[in-house]
């Protein structure tokens, strides 16, 4: 089976976020399966200078108004498929944002084009190579199943995926007569989205089948407390309308080999964690003590529920923790973590920068990381900390809902808790389980336990590839693979 992903992102050449991890791992994992996937992405200058030995496979003259050229290249083990094209992407500034922060001006015309790109290849018009599926993600990439609905020539099945479903796309209707979809797409049954151009809206009405990224995200996603506005559509298409679970990429993310960490460790040795502590204490100019060490690797966000860890700092403190804070996001977040930082030198550190490598490190070194979000679809940060004995204390919402274990006395005694879980997501339950924690913490042999059981929980992609695998499968003609 020849699938073709379309994503606004991949890791490892342009991530912000989940979303790129997704994209980059997904594609190995389904190759295991003896599933071809192609991954079409933008030719932003971070992604153009990673390609070697390029291919040019299509041209366009005229995509929405401008040229563009489709290269093909191999990075990382993923077959890229590179939308070179300077006049949209070849800018100062990060994929989605500005150098001023602000979304890119052009941003409807970035990622229309992106999908419109991605619609040609689907309707085989690149030269030798017809995928028979189309797999896209988020609002960048949601015309192309629209695209390909209101094309003349029959199309392939399409998938879309919904990481986030805060992120809309929806642009002013005037930019509708500049897309290239006849008149009648600008309707409830295509794109039209309250007298807007809904991008995401486009692609949950248009494709084949639609699935999140988890079981429980799919499930919040039909009501009007999570669903955004979206609810009542995804009501109507709640037959196709599928949660998977995300995996992580296990090779890139293995305590026993990763080469940011100090130390190596395995499930049979966590005491070799401690390097890896004092390191993380080190870079954050903390004291080396043996009190719990939290961290926080995210976005800082309203989302997150970073306003209630900044909230909680002082509490935190208190109890005997300190805490470690990588991330960028809100300014008015970003200055209430760092006066927490400035009232308690030593105990409480933080990094307003996006790191790579320093998350891998913190994974490995902290003994629990805080993920109290208001909601999630899946989240990864929990499965990197399972996987690195890093124990997840996580609001109950969405994928972090369906991947932590919480500590409760059944699952103790069960020995099958992996973390630390609460909800409803207030302050005083978020302190709650930050007392929880400290406490388990404080109790060696079970905190030992809940970092093997986490360890040894399945957090691969296989189960998820597979689903993804069969998914696919029953949209293709009867028999065809
Ligand atoms: P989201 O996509 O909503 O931001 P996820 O948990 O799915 O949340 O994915 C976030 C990804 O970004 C993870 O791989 C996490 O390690 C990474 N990440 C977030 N903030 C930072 C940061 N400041 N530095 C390094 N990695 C970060
Ligand atoms: C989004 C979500 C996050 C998810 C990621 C990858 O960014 O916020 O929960 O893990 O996408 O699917």
């Amino acid at each position: 089976m020849k699938v073709l992903s379309v994503a606004s992102e991949v890791y490892p050449l342009v991530k912000t976020g989940g979303l790129a991890d997704v994209a980059g791992a997904l594609p190995l994992a389904l190759g295991k399966l003896g599933i071809e996937m192609k991954t079409l992405i933008p030719g932003y200058p971070a992604v153009m200078s990673a390609l070697r030995d390029v291919a040019i496979r299509m041209t366009f003259d005229d995509l929405l108004g401008v040229s563009a050229d489709v290269l093909e290249a191999k990075v990382a083990g993923l077959d890229l498929l590179v939308l070179d094209c300077p006049a949209l992407f070849d800018r100062a500034g990060g994929p989605y944002l500005d150098t001023h922060g602000h979304d890119h001006f052009d941003n409807w015309r970035r990622f229309a084009a992106l999908s419109k790109a991605g619609a040609e290849i689907a309707l085989g018009n690149m030269p030798g190579w017809k995928p028979d599926l189309v797999h896209v993600h988020d609002w960048q990439t949601g015309l192309l199943p629209a695209y390909l609905r209101f094309a003349d020539t029959p199309a392939i099945p399409t998938v879309m995926t919904i990481h986030n479903i805060a992120f809309q796309g929806n642009f002013n209707a005037d930019i509708f007569p500049q897309l290239g979809l006849p008149p009648h797409a600008f309707d409830m049954e295509g794109v039209e989205y309250y007298n807007q151009v809904g991008y995401l809206k486009a692609g949950i009405q248009t494709a084949w089948a639609v699935t999140t990224v988890s079981p429980s995200y799919a499930e919040e996603i039909l009501t009007p407390e999570f669903g955004m506005g979206l609810e009542g559509l995804l009501n109507r298409r709640v037959s196709d309308l599928h949660g998977i679970v995300n995996g992580i990429d296990v090779d890139v993310w293995n305590p026993q080999s990763d080469k940011d960490l100090a130390n190596h460790y395995s499930v049979g040795d966590l005491k070799a964690r401690r390097e890896n502590k004092r390191a993380v204490e080190a870079q954050f100019g903390l004291v080396d003590d043996d009190a719990p060490l939290f961290c926080v690797i995210s976005r800082l966000t309203w989302q997150k529920g970073v306003d209630l860890i900044a909230q909680s700092a002082d509490d935190l403190v208190a109890m005997g923790g300190k805490l470690a804070v990588l991330g960028s996001g809100d300014a008015e977040l970003v200055n209430a973590l760092q006066a927490a930082a400035s009232r308690h030198p030593g105990r409480i550190g933080i990094k307003v920068s996006y790191d790579e490598p320093l998350s891998h490190l913190m994974q490995a070194g902290c003994d629990a990381i805080l993920i109290p979000s208001r909601f999630e679809p899946c989240g990864l940060t929990q499965l990197y900390g399972l996987r690195y004995g890093c124990v997840p204390v996580v609001s109950r919402t969405g994928g972090l809902n369906d991947t932590v274990i919480d500590a409760n006395p059944a699952a103790l005694a069960a020995k099958s808790a992996t973390g630390v879980t609460f909800g409803p997501v207030t302050l005083d339950n978020f302190k709650r389980a930050l007392r929880r924690a400290v406490r388990l913490h404080g109790d060696t042999k079970t905190w030992v336990q809940m970092q093997k059981q986490g360890m040894k929980s399945d957090v691969s992609w296989e189960k998820s590839a597979g689903l993804y695998a069969e998914l696919y499968s029953s949209l293709l003609p009867k028999g065809s693979h």
